[in-house]
């Protein structure tokens, strides 16, 4: 690869990372490099003002969201106010919202096809969430999961599946319209007063991922996903 393309994924522009190479702000192999069209190595250690930069063609990084954030971009309150200033400046993006009140597994990534393959309503990967409700849940509420609830007298949603565990609930669905598990249990007269993502396909939130962390996730680990 050249030189200042891999520089650029310090999360800046090609133009940017010719100049810092023309500045003298680039090392690789700890020798200050010139020519921004040098061809690297496989093994090649490249520096932008001193800091190793992270050739990584994609990033995936797994976030424990916590309350009170948005997953809209350009606000204080966002949740990528909270990544890392090293992945900060790719073009991240979250792979399935959350709503602001809702915690925990929240996907981004720069990776464009990764994105699409999770969030693609075709593919209706399963999303697990955890659920504290007003009121208990029924028998007959568990049936209406399954049979297809209808929300708000329009959409019906998919078969979902509706467990009972401890003093909450996990509710599968394998989809993910605008305020989904709130929606569904309005129809059957309850109310959500706490919600959680806690698994996507087959990829769960590690318990050690303590609220507002985050995971780096190689590509193999991301694959656990589509299992
Ligand atoms: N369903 C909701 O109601 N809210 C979320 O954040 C996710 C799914």
């Amino acid at each position: 690869m050249r030189l200042d393309k891999y520089v650029t994924y310090a999360g800046i522009s090609r133009s940017a990372a010719v100049s810092a190479i023309k500045s003298g702000r680039v090392a690789v192999d700890s020798i200050i490099a010139k020519n921004p069209a040098e061809k690297l190595s496989d093994t090649a250690l490249v520096t932008l003002d001193g800091e190793a930069v992270d050739g990584s063609e994609f990033v995936y990084l797994l976030m424990n969201k916590p309350s009170g954030y948005v997953c809209e971009k350009n606000r204080p309150d966002s949740v990528f106010a909270l990544v890392p200033e090293k992945y900060s400046r790719r073009p991240l993006s979250v792979c399935g919202r959350l709503d602001k009140d809702t915690e925990g597994f929240l996907l981004l990534s720069d990776d464009g096809d990764f994105v699409h393959r999770i969030i693609s309503p075709i593919k209706h990967l399963p999303k697990v969430y955890l659920a504290r409700l007003q009121n208990a849940v029924t028998d007959s509420d568990i049936k209406a999961f399954e049979n297809g609830l209808q929300i708000d007298g329009g959409d019906v949603c998919r078969p979902a599946k509706l467990e009972i565990a401890g003093d909450a609930v996990l509710v599968t669905i394998t989809e993910g319209m605008y305020h989904q598990i709130k929606r569904m249990f309005h129809a059957t007269g309850n109310e959500v007063l706490y919600l959680k993502r806690v698994k996507t396909g087959g990829l769960s939130l590690p318990e050690t991922l303590k609220t507002g962390e985050i995971l780096r996730l190689s590509e193999n680990e991301t694959a656990r996903i589509f299992r």
